[in-house]
């Protein structure tokens, strides 16, 4: 039986995914962004996920940005944003992301990330990144 292996070759081909990755750890992405807001993604999974919630929901302790981007919302802009990731509030518990050396290029792809996650433009759940060409 020589047609199983080529069978599922082709699957893979057509459908762009493995299968057999589409289980709970591993859902299918929903988004695909583009390479920046994508590592402003990661960035924000890897240091503000426990606090704000994964994909800027929010938990009980930080609040949603999802909330706070919006339009009308308490950081209204980009530079809000900037200033007060770089500078933190500390007597709030927000870390000062600058002072730990968190670079500026990196602050401003998180707020890609979260200003389309704001606007509607991006919904909760794993992106995948979209590959040049
Ligand atoms: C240790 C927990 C913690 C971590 C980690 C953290 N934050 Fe915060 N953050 C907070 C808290 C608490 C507040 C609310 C402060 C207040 O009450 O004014 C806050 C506030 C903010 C605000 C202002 C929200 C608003 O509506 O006023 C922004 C923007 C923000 N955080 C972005 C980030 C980003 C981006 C990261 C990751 C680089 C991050 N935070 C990581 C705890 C955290």
């Amino acid at each position: 039986m020589k047609t199983k292996p080529i069978l599922l070759a082709a699957a893979l081909f057509l459908f762009g995914v493995p299968l057999a990755a589409q289980d709970a750890y591993h859902p299918v992405a929903r988004d695909t962004l583009d390479e920046d807001t994508y590592s402003g993604w990661k960035t924000y999974e890897v240091n503000c996920a426990r606090c704000h919630g994964e994909y800027g929901v929010g938990t009980s302790f930080a609040p949603s940005l999802v909330v706070s981007l919006k339009e009308g919302g308490t950081i209204p802009t980009e530079a809000d944003f900037m200033t007060v990731v770089c500078a933190g509030r500390a007597d709030k518990g927000m870390p000062a992301w600058c002072t730990m050396g968190m670079e500026i290029g990196q602050i401003q792809k998180m707020y890609m990330y979260l200003k389309s996650r704001a606007d509607g433009k991006v919904s909760a759940g794993r992106p995948a990144r979209r590959t040049a060409g």
